[in-house]
């Protein structure tokens, strides 16, 4: 917990969450759990930080880039084997993320780890969906599935995915609401994946993308030229280096960025939570909101990272409503979910108010 004044208040604040890696919400005690139910043997014998939950974790807190949590971040999903597996995996985080005042997510997961190891697709989005369903009728607790595909294999396994949930009729019947694109960014650039976004575009399919996290700036440009992207996932580089016009055309395109802030530090994108550019996304008017990435392994789900960004930036709870709102206006939900959240938002600061208006 945080130690802010509006900690209670950030708790309470219905919230949106945009970006969050169902793999990356695989706590290391489940990670151990599911890989001896399993029978997955995880490499100890090369890495001594397989040892326990605890030295896994140790481990976590020392990321140095990207591609070092990925690596852990791959092997540890290797664990998830049967449709149990998912449903567990997802459910536990969508009652964390209920928890936290959470109503509406849109999660990521990436198919193509888990295909290539004999998982059907079919058994993942089917899990998933379980998982979705008893939120909604546990929490009320709306959310949406996003495919995302791999930047390290090659366009021809991200076109047979795509291809494959595509006949199976996933974006058509709504299990599935987007494609998405993640995974190791530098070396990848945005336009290797026209082919595949065009496909996406041609079908009246939604598109978001990893850019500006490691990749520069330029990535975003290219992600919004070249891809079409109607949302950007991270982005936080065409902020802290972007040029005016680069956010200027952010704020006339209304574009989604999915921001992480504690993501970006343990990731070594930003020296700290003071370098997030929180006061540019506001001041300029950029659409934002701000999201876990991958909370197991950055130690934060939404609340934490709502709750660093207040222990440094000391917004106002007038400010924490914009962005709430911000997030929900740009969420992939129905005109008329995102009315009711509005008014949940607006009962929770009315409740502040009012009673802070008391003392
Ligand atoms: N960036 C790229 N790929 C990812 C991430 C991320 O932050 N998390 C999980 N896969
Ligand atoms: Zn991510």
């Amino acid at each position: 917990m945080c130690n802010t004044p509006l900690h209670a208040f950030l708790a309470a604040l219905p919230k949106a969450e945009h970006h969050m890696h169902l793999e990356g919400s695989l706590e290391p005690e489940l990670l151990f759990e599911l890989a001896a139910k399993n029978r997955i043997t995880l490499p100890l014998s090369s890495d001594a930080a397989f040892a326990s939950p605890a030295s896994l974790r140790a481990r976590y807190e020392a990321f140095q880039n990207l591609d070092d949590f990925l690596g852990y971040y791959y092997i540890g999903m290797s664990v998830l084997v049967d449709a149990a597996d998912f449903e567990a995996l997802a459910y536990a985080y969508f009652a964390k993320a209920a928890s936290q005042g959470v109503r509406h997510a849109e999660v990521f997961f990436d198919p193509q780890a888990h295909t290539d190891r004999g998982v059907e697709l079919a058994t993942i989005v089917g899990s998933v969906r379980k998982a979705q369903d008893r939120a909604e009728a546990d929490f009320g607790l709306s959310s949406e599935l996003i495919m995302c595909l791999l930047r390290h294999l090659p366009l021809s396994s991200a076109l047979e995915t795509f291809k494959h949930a595509n006949d199976a009729g996933y974006f058509k019947d709504g299990t599935l609401a987007a494609i998405g694109m993640d995974s190791s960014e530098k070396p990848f650039p945005p336009p290797l994946w026209k082919d595949l976004f065009a496909a996406a575009e041609g079908l009246g399919i939604r598109r978001t993308i990893h850019a500006g996290e490691e990749g520069p700036p330029l990535y975003v440009t290219q992600s919004l030229d070249v891809l079409h992207a109607q949302r950007i996932d991270h982005g936080v580089r065409a902020l802290t280096e972007g040029d005016d016009a680069l956010v200027a055309r952010l704020v006339a395109s209304k574009t989604l960025l999915t921001m992480c802030p504690i993501s970006n530090v343990k990731l070594n994108c930003i020296p700290s939570i003071a370098a997030f550019p929180l006061r540019r996304l506001i001041e300029t008017g950029v659409r934002f909101s701000i999201n876990s990435d991958d909370p197991a392994y950055f130690g934060g789900y939404i609340l934490e990272n709502y709750c660093a960004l207040q222990d440094v930036f000391d917004l106002s709870v007038r400010e924490w409503e914009t962005i709430a709102k911000g997030s929900i206006a740009g969420s992939w939900c129905s005109e008329e979910r995102k009315a009711q959240l509005f008014l949940e938002i607006d009962d929770v600061v009315h409740a502040y108010v009012m009673e802070n208006e008391e003392q």
